[in-house]
């Protein structure tokens, strides 16, 4: 039973962590180029503080601001296959605390 247990709670954290790749290398490629710096007032990965008046206005709207577009930010953020869900891991991925 033990076993069990434990070879499912692998599983889970191994496809939890293939998630989480596929979304940091979307990031690098798209994202990145303006969240990493701050370029043009863009809110910067991993600075909570920049993002929690962005995050009051709720995911739904961050995610419509990207798909958009929004001041230098061109529609989509520079990923143009991403769904409203990689949009929201994204937006989660930059606002944590690193
Ligand atoms: C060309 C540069 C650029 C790229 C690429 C870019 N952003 Fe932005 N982003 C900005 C700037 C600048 C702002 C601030 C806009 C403002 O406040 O006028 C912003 C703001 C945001 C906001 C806040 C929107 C709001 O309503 O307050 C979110 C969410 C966001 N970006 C997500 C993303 C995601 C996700 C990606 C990648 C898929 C991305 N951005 C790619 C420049 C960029």
């Amino acid at each position: 039973m033990h076993k069990l247990i434990l070879g499912l709670a692998l599983s889970l954290a191994f496809t939890g962590a293939a998630v989480a790749d596929e979304i940091t290398a979307i990031y690098d490629k798209s994202c990145k180029i303006c969240h990493q710096a701050g370029v043009a007032g863009a809110p910067k990965t991993g600075d909570a503080a920049q993002w929690a008046p962005r995050l009051e206005k709720g995911m739904d709207a961050l995610v419509m601001s990207v798909q958009n577009g929004m001041g230098v930010m061109t529609a989509k953020g520079m990923c143009f296959d991403c769904s409203a869900d990689d949009y929201k891991a994204l937006i989660k991925y930059m606002a944590e605390a690193k």
